[in-house]
Parts: structure tokens; sequence; C-alpha cells
């Protein structure tokens, strides 16, 4: 694909809560059992707010993470985009919030709500805006707090989520990095996975306690896996013909950190070897739109991904929806080695 006006990704981010829920600690709650977890998900533990967090602060901490990794001023950004399911209001968005927390001054700003394929509908968009000149240098950020609604005596879905922000930032240049994108939705599946309850068409009741108007995550595992184990290798093929690239030209694939067994499939069928896959869903759980770039970071961070890396980015999630990116990682780390630190 050819665009009026190139763009690339310059920085990377996270941010996950200080507080640490283990396979263990929910062992208290429902009858499960670390091993059960293990096997059939990968997880052994996931970050978990407190009370006092939120989509909007652990955004912004995410954001920071990534402004400072791209060592760029804050002013310069002129659009944020917040890729979250889960945000502390209607409104003011997410986005907003953050935009006033980091001082972008010259920035609009917009939530986006595609679930757990958030972020790459919202790295889309923001190569779109780059595209057309709308925009120079864009915030991308993934936040969700799904912990907020499980339902803690659900073991069919609470031991999967964590908590948890991740960001890029997006800039434009003369050499395109994003190769391309791919975004798809399927509507008629939006019962296998949703949070009902917490919008007008369920009206607020009178009460001022938040939890009587929350409703829980729904879902049904073994369809959404079966839905996820197709998407994936999909949206991969689909995205690299769209770049112009083989699946074989990939050095690394982000995928959505949902279950490690949906990722070994993934892996397997696209013939990519286990060193190629970037996978922390052990240590975070599904951390939803965050996923992706929680994932990325800690792979730049570690040494895993290196500058000159070509990476394709697929998510899937509720909607139905999916959707991939293939791009090329050219950055690097403007902070000194000792600072440049996971947060
Ligand atoms: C949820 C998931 C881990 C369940 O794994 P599975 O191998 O499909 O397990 P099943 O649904 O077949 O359940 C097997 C049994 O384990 C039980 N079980 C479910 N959760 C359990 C838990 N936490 N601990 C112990 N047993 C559990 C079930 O009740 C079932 O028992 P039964 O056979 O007596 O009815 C898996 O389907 C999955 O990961 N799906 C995708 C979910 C996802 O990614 N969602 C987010 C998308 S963004």
């Amino acid at each position: 694909m050819s665009f009026p006006i190139g763009a690339k990704l310059i920085g990377v981010g996270s941010a996950v809560p200080v507080n640490v829920v283990t396979n263990a600690d929910i062992e208290k709650l429902v009858d499960t059992s670390d091993e059960w977890i293990k096997t059939r998900t990968g997880i052994s533990q996931r970050y978990v707010v407190k009370d006092d967090e939120t989509a909007a602060g652990l955004a912004t901490e995410a954001a920071r993470d990534a402004i400072a990794f791209a060592g760029i001023d804050p002013t310069l950004i002129d659009l944020i985009i917040v890729a979250t399911s889960t945000p502390d209001n209607l409104y003011p968005s997410t986005a907003c919030m953050v935009q006033a927390q980091i001082g972008a001054k010259n920035a609009a700003a917009f939530d986006l709500e595609a679930a757990c394929t958030g972020i790459i509908y919202a790295l889309s968009v923001a190569q779109q805006f780059i595209a057309t000149g709308m925009n120079k240098t864009v915030l991308v950020v993934g936040v969700d707090i799904h912990s907020r609604f499980l339902n803690w005596e659900d073991r069919n879905t609470c031991i999967l989520f964590g908590d948890g922000a991740g960001a890029f930032i997006v800039q434009a240049s003369d050499e395109n990095e994003i190769l391309a994108t791919y975004l798809r939705a399927d509507g008629s599946g939006g019962h296998l996975l949703s949070i009902p309850n917490y919008g007008t068409m369920f009206p607020h009741e009178g009460t001022t306690q938040p939890e009587a108007s929350h409703g829980f995550l729904h879902m049904n595992g073994k369809a959404i896996y079966e839905f996820a184990v197709n998407a994936v290798p999909e949206a991969v093929r689909t995205t690299c013909v769209k770049a112009g690239i083989e699946v074989a030209d990939i050095d690394f694939m982000v995928p959505h950190q949902a279950n490690q067994r949906i990722i070994k499939s993934a892996a397997e069928k696209l013939g990519l070897k286990p060193e190629q896959i970037v996978s922390n869903v052990a240590e975070y759980g599904n951390t939803s739109a965050a996923s992706i770039p929680i994932a990325f970071s800690d792979a730049v961070k570690s040494g895993q991904v290196k500058p000159s890396s070509l990476m394709v980015l697929v998510g899937f999630g509720g909607g139905l929806t999916w959707g991939a990116a293939v791009l090329k990682w050219t950055a690097t780390d403007k902070r000194s080695k000792t600072t440049g630190t996971k947060s």
C-alpha cells in the first residue's frame, strides 16, 4: 500500500498496577487450581487495580513512558486516541483526561472502542490521520481495567483478565514504516463476549452505588477460542498481502495476549517459530486493548525485539472485532540505558 504521507512508530511504553493477583490468590475465590489455569491459558498472575487507580491514571503513566522513549515534548502531540472498553466515565473521554495530565495542550483527543482489538483500530486511525496531513504526531494508548467488570465468583472469566495500559507514539515520516493495517468486525457474534448493563439500554435506577449499575463480563469461552484460532492467522496473512510481504519475511509477531494456547496455535498455522512470538500472557493475563503495546514494550525493553525488525501486531476480541498491522520497528529509546527501564 502507498500513503501520501508516511508514518512510523517512534515510541512505546506501558504501565500496570502495583498489585499482583496470583493463581493461588484466585484459588481462594473460586473452585479452580493454579495447574488448571496454567495448562488451559498459560497465565500465572495478573496485575489488578486497587480502589484509587483509574484507566486515565494508567493510560497517563504508559503515555509518559512512550513519550520519554520517543524523546519528544508532549506539546508536539496533535492527536490522542485512547482505545478502551472500560473508560472511567462515559465522558469526559479517557483521552481528554490523559491530554490534560500529560500537558498535550495542542492535541485533539477521543476514545475508540473496539474491545481487545482497539489498539489495532487506533493505530490504523492514527495512520490515516497522518497520511492525509491532518496530524503529525499521534499518541495511541490502549488501556483496560476489566477487573471492575469481572464476576469474581465466575471461574470461567475471572481467571483470564488483568489490568494495564500500553502506548505508542506514531509520527509522520518521509519513510513509511506502517506498511499495512487490516480491520474487521462481525457484530453477529457480539453476544459471545460482552459487558451488558453499562449503556443506555440499562439506565441508572437512582442508586449512587456503582456496583448496582455495572454489568459483569459474559463470555462463551469455547466459541471465542474457535473464533480466535482462525481470526489470527487470517488477519496476519491478509495484512502481509496488503503490505506486499510474505509471512516468512516477518521477524516477530505480537499477538493479543489472551491465552497461550491460542498464541501457539496461530504461530504453528503461520509457520512462525516460538522465538519469533512475543508473549507475556503468563505475567499479565489478558489486558485487553493494552495487551499488544505492553507485550511490544516489554519485548523492546528486554532486547527480544531490536531496531530494524519487521513486525506483525494482531488482535481479536469483543464486537466481534479482529485486525492486524504490519510495520517496521526502527526506533531506539531516547533515554539513557540507566533510566530506560520497564515502568
Ligand atoms: C476459557 C477457556 C480457558 C476454557 O478452556 P477450555 O479448555 O475451553 O475449557 P472448557 O470450557 O472446555 O471447560 C472444561 C471444564 O473446565 C471447567 N472450568 C472452567 N473454568 C475453570 C477454572 N477456572 N478452573 C477449573 N475448571 C474450570 C468447566 O466448567 C468445564 O467443566 P465441565 O466439563 O464439567 O463442564 C478457553 O475456552 C479460552 O481461553 N477461550 C477464549 C477466551 C478468550 O480469549 N477471551 C478473551 C478474548 S479477547
